[in-house]
């Protein structure tokens, strides 16, 4: 099926609900609710700044990626034992899973966690253990270690080093934390040798850096997926450029809403990635922090922006399409999105 059958308004938000899909864009570590943070904190005799669990949430009141970062690396200070990072991971998978993710592929940064003397090996096994247990809940999950770009290249080297002993357990690298004043080619080397070890190459770009950022992540870094890039459409052949070569964009609507990218979600572009025929798809980020896990992101965008099932459609081939599955993986997962439309005709 290329087209997606005509389904009535009143039933597009059970249809996006129930739709199968991909998350291609989520940091476990901005997975983790308050709830849990105190849970480990206690666990683990780590003192939070906040007396409770409302004052915290309170100080999810964010201007812009700084503001937002600052609260999100100390929140992830009460990770320490590989039992940390599995219940983290295994709570964002049911929640994926009862949004109907049926793979994701989970970005994690381990450098905020090996500079606090966390081995890579704990954080690793935490993560993998869960991303295996998935599959008995149905979602094949896939872990994407991230460099923070605020950190050094030789930085980057080191924890490419320290992980490479678990190669078999991560499919990719990606590239994130504070994106302006840390451009793409700060980090060429790193990235060039990850291609070399096989992995699957992504970064953030043009969330609020320039248009220039997502041109170097493609041309100097060569990656093969574009996170954010909603600044892209300031760039007429940047547009052009990003559709002729089907790269796909993790655009993730609540996080520019919370970070201020865009004033409100009426006004965010994707329809308009759509429109000039990028491989743009919908992704949460940092559900824990900015509202909202997958479906989430979905329900509020169609009812803010006007989209319909056709781009529902779109949105979830997008994403299987623009995952590191197999090619046999990808059609399974389209044939499933078929039929669940096809229930809905
Ligand atoms: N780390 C976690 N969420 C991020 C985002 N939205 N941008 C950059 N780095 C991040
Ligand atoms: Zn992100």
């Amino acid at each position: 099926m290329t087209t997606a059958p005509p389904v009535s308004a009143d039933r597009l938000p059970a249809l996006l609900a129930a739709m199968p899909k991909a998350e291609l864009h989520i940091h476990i570590e901005g997975s983790l609710e308050p709830e849990l943070i105190f849970r480990l904190a206690q666990r683990n005799g780590v003192a939070l700044p906040y007396a409770s669990v409302e004052e915290l949430r309170r100080a999810y009141a964010f201007t812009n990626l700084q503001s937002f970062l600052d609260i999100y690396y100390a929140g992830a200070s009460v990770l320490l034992q590989a039992q940390d990072f599995y219940d983290m991971a295994w709570a964002y998978l049911q929640r994926a899973a009862a949004d109907n993710v049926i793979r994701a592929e989970i970005f994690f940064d381990p450098q905020t966690h090996t500079a606090r003397g966390v081995a890579m090996e704990t954080v690793i096994d935490g993560l993998h253990r869960a991303c295996r247990d998935a599959r008995k809940i149905g979602v094949d999950a896939e872990l994407i270690l991230c460099f923070l770009r605020h950190l050094s290249e030789e930085e980057a080297f080191d924890t490419l080093e320290q992980a490479l002993p678990f190669r078999d357990k991560f499919i990719g690298v990606g590239l994130d934390s504070s994106e302006v004043g840390h451009p793409p080619e700060k980090f060429t080397r790193v990235f060039a040798k990850s291609a070399k070890q096989g992995l699957h190459l992504v970064a953030h770009a043009g969330e609020e850096g320039p248009p220039a950022y997502v041109w170097a992540a493609l041309d100097v870094l060569k990656v093969e997926r574009i996170d954010h890039g909603v600044q892209s459409t300031r760039d007429p052949a940047l547009m052009k450029r990003l559709a002729q070569d089907r790269i796909p964009l993790t655009v993730c609507p609540l996080s520019n809403l919370k970070l201020c990218v865009f004033p409100r979600l009426e006004q965010h572009n994707l329809r308009e990635l759509l429109d000039a025929g990028l491989m743009a798809t919908v992704n949460s980020d940092d559900p824990a922090y900015f509202g909202g896990y997958m479906n989430e992101n979905f329900l509020q965008t169609f009812a803010a922006t006007g989209l319909d099932a056709q781009h529902a459609h779109r949105l979830a081939r997008n994403s299987f399409e623009g995952s590191f599955a197999s090619a046999q993986e990808k059609r399974r997962y389209v044939d499933r999105l078929d039929e669940v439309f096809a229930t809905f005709a």
